[in-house]
């Protein structure tokens, strides 16, 4: 008799955003009248950048002639965009080509990096998270029992209101932290010092970061890291994880990149320090066969001097609106952070209302969709959280709508 990976059924039944989804189409389905203003999920709007569309139809062009034709490519991406991405992305950083892992995202690679680390490490993750990390670990088994909306194995690095949303180094050693910032979902950022703080302790508790940078570009204000790698010493402590999906309207297209130096080690049983690079190498080769070639020349054509200006016309327009929710929620009373640096807006529910209740206020009395804090973790309790991907006139009649 075939048995199931029991973590499985100990997770919540549904993952946060296809909830959401459920109750907004069930709402939907009830009032089909509703116009309603979508700012749950951070699913971009604006169509692919002329550039890439442009890269992706010559690219599809080469299919078509035997000379031309490519079949399987490498797992770990093909050497232009890996080389476009260390002189672009990481030009006096000190990245190698081969320390780039090109993938079909960066949810599926902060996903599936568990599988390279043994189920008996101690992971930290930042409370409230991107839900990615919490449920792979539990489904790899790292995370314990859930209890009381928590998991009994993990290390909840509580970000909250009376902290600014700034995690505190564990009290306990841990092996592995998970660190997003950009932050998503609060849209808070981290200082190079406060980085560096994470990097010192995982230098001396042989810790390694896993940082989230999906979010980087973006950034806005000085002082705020955009790769981990600006840190002295994170090369041996941590990996990166980049997305188009945000930056370059790839959300469907799906291309992002994972970075591991090959200095980055941690041990084998017997001792052995074994480079990480190695290990992920060792698993994309097997269970991975790339991301298609024409996708691959996309991400490569927003390096170019007019795909660097088209994808920062699309950064530009997201966070415009970022402003305006930001300071719509600001004009309605409420306390908010994020949407400086990040195309998030976090925001403390009115009346010390719950998170699912104030999604349910805003869904049924004023038709606009946002993301319940609490399904980030429960330090997200009490706190909504809005996206900035979503046409501006749209976003101004969900302000509107906020305001009335
Ligand atoms: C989010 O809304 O947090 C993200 O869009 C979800 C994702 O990137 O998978």
């Amino acid at each position: 008799m075939p048995y199931i990976n029991e973590n499985f059924i100990k997770i919540p039944a549904a993952y946060l955003f296809s909830e959401v989804a459920r109750r907004v189409s069930q709402y939907a389905s009830e009032n089909p009248g509703a116009d309603i203003m979508r700012m749950g999920i951070g699913d971009v709007t604006l169509p692919l950048p002329d550039v890439c569309v442009d890269a992706m139809m010559k690219a599809a062009d080469e299919q078509r002639k035997v000379e031309t034709f490519r079949g399987y490519g490498p797992e770990q991406g093909y050497d232009f965009l890996r080389k476009a991405i260390v002189e672009n992305d990481f030009a006096s950083l000190g990245i190698e080509a081969d320390e780039v892992f090109v993938s079909d995202g960066a949810k599926s690679d902060t996903g599936n990096i568990g599988d390279i680390f043994s189920g008996s490490n101690k992971v930290a993750i930042t409370d409230p998270s991107y839900p990615v990390y919490v449920d792979t670990n539990a489904m790899g088994g790292r995370a314990g029992e859930f209890v009381n909306g928590c998991w009994t194995d993990l290390v909840y690095l509580t970000c909250n209101e009376s902290n600014q949303f700034i995690p505190d180094l564990p009290e306990e050693k841990v092996d592995i932290v998970y660190l997003c910032y950009p932050n998503n979902p609060t849209g808070t950022t981290l200082t190079k010092d406060q980085l560096a703080s994470w990097v010192g302790y995982a230098q001396e508790n042989r810790a390694i970061i896993l940082f989230d940078a999906a979010y980087e570009a973006f950034i806005t204000e000085e002082d705020v890291p955009h790769s981990i790698y600006e840190i002295a010493g994170a090369k041996e402590v941590a990996i990166e994880f980049r997305s188009y999906s945000k930056t370059a309207g790839f959300t469907g297209t799906r291309c992002g990149y994972t970075v591991i130096p090959k200095s980055v080690k941690a041990s084998s049983e017997s001792g052995e320090r074994v480079s990480l690079n190695k290990l992920w190498h060792r698993r994309q080769t097997t269970k991975f066969n790339g991301v298609s070639y024409v996708v691959q020349r996309a991400a490569e054509a927003t390096y170019s001097p007019e795909g660097r200006r088209q994808v920062d016309e699309l950064v530009r327009y997201y966070m415009e609106n970022a402003r305006v929710i930001r300071e719509a929620l600001q004009s309605i009373g409420l306390s908010v952070v994020g949407g400086v640096n990040a195309p998030y807006v976090w925001a403390k529910t009115p009346d010390g209302m719950s998170s699912w209740d104030y999604f349910d206020f805003l869904l049924k009395k004023k038709n606009i969709v946002c993301t319940p804090g609490v399904g980030f973790g429960a330090s997200g309790e009490g706190f909504v959280r809005f996206s900035a991907f979503g046409d501006k006139d749209r976003i101004a009649e969900a302000t509107r709508r906020m305001l009335s």
